[in-house]
């Protein structure tokens, strides 16, 4: 009876931990695809493209970035690290640097930053005024599937909304854990 239920435990245990590695890989992929379609939209604008998210940092993008591409740095990339391997490096709050943009000038490529921001809903307002529309912003997001997206943690930030948005949503919205 009770190797039973040792083996079940071990066997959820397994599955939870094979399905978090599965949706990190497509996470990664994710973030090799939609960062071409930012690029690709940038150019056709010829417009700035404006990167949030050091792609070097976090657990997730340091381990798979081993063995996977991820996504590169744009004309300037924004994060509270100051995105030291990007020579276009910007060390900045998401929402104080929007805030610096004019209206309609930016195409913007996010990687796994609105999970963790209290302030979204004015980050949601600033992104599409800067963008001048949704079709001009690109989000990469941590799936509601993962256990990541509850329990992610690292240094004083941690999971606190979950994100739909661009291009895999038609709009930005999101719920607060
Ligand atoms: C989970 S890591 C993601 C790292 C990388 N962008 C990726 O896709 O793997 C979350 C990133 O958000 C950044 N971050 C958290 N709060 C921020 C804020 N208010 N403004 C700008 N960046 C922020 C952190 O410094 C960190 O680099």
């Amino acid at each position: 009876m009770w190797r039973n239920i040792i083996f079940i435990c071990v066997g959820i245990l397994a599955l939870i931990l094979i399905n978090e590695f599965l949706q990190g890989i497509l996470r990664q992929k994710d973030r090799q695809i939609i960062f071409k379609q930012a690029q690709k939209r940038a150019k056709e604008l010829k417009r700035p493209l404006l990167v949030y998210g050091d792609p070097y940092y976090g657990k997730g993008s340091r381990f798979y970035n081993m063995f996977m591409d991820g996504y590169g740095c744009g004309d300037e990339t924004v994060d509270l690290t100051g995105s030291p391997e990007c020579k276009n490096g910007v060390k900045s709050d998401m929402l104080k640097h929007l805030k610096t943009k004019k209206s309609n000038s930016q195409v913007i490529f996010v990687s796994c930053v609105l999970e963790y921001l209290d302030d979204i809903e004015e980050v949601f307002k600033e992104m599409i005024r800067v963008a001048g529309g949704v079709e001009n912003i690109f989000v990469v997001t941590v799936s509601e599937l993962t256990l990541a997206a509850y329990l992610y943690q690292e240094d004083n930030y941690g999971a606190k909304n979950l994100i739909y948005a661009p291009p895999k949503f038609k709009d930005l919205t999101y719920k607060k854990l």
